[in-house]
C-alpha cells in the first residue's frame, strides 16, 4: 500500500515536467531507444479497440494514431491522478481513467489491443497483471508492452580503475565468489534519474529476467509472438555519442508482443 502511494506521489509530482520533456522530445530513452523499439513491433491498429496501461500523460496515443488507431477507440489508464488530468486536457478525444493495472475495471473481452510502455515493471505481481490483460482482451487480441531490461537496471555500481561502472558479473575466485548485480532474481531496484538536477527523481521498480516474463505470459495462456531487446538508433550518434555507444551495446529495455 505504501509502495503504491510512493508511485502515485512521484508520478503526480513530476507529471507536468515529464509531459513537457516528452512533448519537446527531450527524453533520449524514449526518443532513441524505447519508442523506436515499440514502433518496430506495432501492428496496424485501424478500427481496433485499444487499452493503454500506465499511459502517464497520454503522449503514446500519438504513436498509436500513427499506426491507424482512432482516438475515440482508445482508453488510457494510469494510477497517477495528476497524469490523467494532464492527459485529458491534452488529448480530449481520448478517454482516460484513474485505475490500477492490477485490477482492470473492464468487462471480459473488451479490447482488441493492449499497449503499455515502461509501466508493467511497477507491479510486484506481473502474473496478476498478465492475467488481467488476458481477461480483458478479445480472442486473438494482441498485447504489446515494454519493461526495464535487467542487464541495465539490475546491474550494480562498481569502480573499475577508479571509474564508476554498472556491471552484472562475478569474480573468478572460486573460494570466495563475488556476484555483482542480479539477473535472475525478480527484485525491486531503485534508481535516481537526472540526479545532477536539484529536482532529480528517484524511482523503484521490479526487474526480472526475460525468461521469467516469457514463462509467466505462457502460463496465463498467451502465445509470445515476438521479443525485442532495445538498441539505440543511429540518429542519436550526432546528438549524444556516448549515449549512443552505451545504449547500442547494452539493452535498456525489452518488449514482448503476445496474442491471446
Ligand atoms: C515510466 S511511466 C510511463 C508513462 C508512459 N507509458 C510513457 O511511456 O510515457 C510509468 C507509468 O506507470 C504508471 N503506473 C505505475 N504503477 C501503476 C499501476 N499500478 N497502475 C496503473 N499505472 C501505474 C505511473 O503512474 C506512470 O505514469
Amino acid at each position: 500500500m505504501e509502495e503504491k502511494q510512493d508511485i502515485i506521489n512521484n508520478y503526480d509530482k513530476y507529471a507536468k515536467k515529464r509531459q513537457d520533456a516528452l512533448l519537446k522530445n527531450l527524453k533520449p530513452s524514449h526518443r532513441f531507444v524505447e519508442r523506436p523499439m515499440m514502433r518496430n513491433m506495432l501492428p496496424n491498429l485501424e478500427g481496433k479497440k485499444i487499452l493503454l496501461i500506465g499511459c502517464g500523460t497520454g503522449e503514446e496515443t500519438m504513436l498509436l494514431n500513427s499506426f491507424g488507431a482512432y482516438s475515440k477507440n482508445i482508453v488510457g489508464i494510469d494510477i497517477s491522478r495528476e497524469s490523467i488530468k494532464l492527459a485529458k486536457n491534452t488529448y480530449p478525444s481520448v478517454e482516460f481513467k484513474v485505475m490500477d493495472m492490477n485490477n482492470l475495471e473492464f468487462e471480459d473481452e473488451s479490447f482488441d489491443f493492449v499497449y503499455s510502455s515502461l509501466a508493467v515493471h511497477y507491479t510486484a505481481n506481473p502474473e496478476k497483471v498478465y492475467k488481467e490483460v488476458y481477461r480483458v482482451l478479445k480472442k486473438d487480441g494482441l498485447f504489446l508492452f515494454s519493461l526495464a531490461h535487467p542487464l541495465r537496471w539490475a546491474s550494480q555500481k562498481v569502480f573499475i580503475d577508479g571509474e564508476e561502472c554498472r556491471v552484472i558479473g562475478c569474480s573468478r575466485n572460486n573460494d570466495k565468489c563475488r556476484v555483482i548485480g542480479k539477473y535472475h532474481s525478480f527484485d525491486k531496484q531503485t534508481h535516481s534519474f537526472f540526479a545532477w538536477q536539484n529536482d532529480g527523481e528517484i524511482l523503484s521498480f521490479y526487474v526480472g529476467a526475460p525468461s521469467m516474463h516469457f514463462k509467466l505470459l505462457r502460463k496465463v495462456g498467451f502465445n509470445v509472438l515476438d521479443f525485442t531487446e532495445s538498441k539505440c538508433i543511429d540518429e542519436a550518434k550526432d546528438i549524444d555519442l556516448n549515449y549512443y555507444i552505451k545504449n547500442s551495446e547494452i539493452p535498456q529495455f525489452m518488449a514482448f508482443l503476445t496474442r491471446k
